[in-house]
């Protein structure tokens, strides 16, 4: 058995270094994207502090839908280039957001949330989705949570082929 609790450490780069290698673990010998993350969403809502919503957005047709997550439920569909989501995948780059309510078009999903740091996933030059994390605290995410989310994001990637199994056109 798997239990992931909160964890605590003195710098946060050490905290993602123990998440990473936890993550692997966990992944290690499955391929099937929504198992995959599955847990990786429950491993890092388990274990990131002041976290409302963590987890995946797949490219699907052309939009992000929704996939795994922990939180309260999610608007399902965003277009490319809509809110923090759509905007961190059709520019392929990390967003993080100190206040949403400043964020041109941010999607309010939960009221609750008040910053939100959005990672690309890329396998190759292929567009995955986005990883998204909430929080209730503004400017929760520093530059070391985004580098943490970019190994996190590596690791998923590297274990997990796809995040569907439909034919991404
Ligand atoms: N706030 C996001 C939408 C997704 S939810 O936060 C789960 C956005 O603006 O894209």
């Amino acid at each position: 058995m798997f239990v992931a609790r909160p964890i605590k450490h003195a710098a946060k780069p050490e905290l993602f270094r123990d998440l990473a290698a936890a993550l692997a673990g966990l992944l290690a010998g499955e391929t099937d994207w929504a198992a995959n993350a599955a847990n990786t969403a429950a491993l890092i809502f388990a274990t990131l502090p002041d976290l409302n919503w963590a987890g995946f957005y797949r490219l699907l047709g052309g939009e992000l839908v929704v996939g795994p997550f922990q939180g309260q439920p999610a608007c399902v569909r965003i277009a490319l280039g809509r809110g923090v989501c759509g905007t961190a995948a059709a520019e392929r780059r990390t967003i993080r957001v100190d206040d949403v309510d400043a964020f041109p078009g941010h999607i309010a999903c939960d009221a609750a949330s008040r910053s939100e740091l959005v990672v690309p996933l890329i396998a190759g030059d292929r567009l995955l989705g986005v990883l998204d994390l909430d929080s209730p605290t503004p400017a929760r995410f520093d530059a070391d949570d985004e580098a943490g989310m970019a190994a996190l994001a590596a690791v998923f990637v590297a274990a997990t082929p796809g995040l569907t199994d439909r034919a991404i056109p």
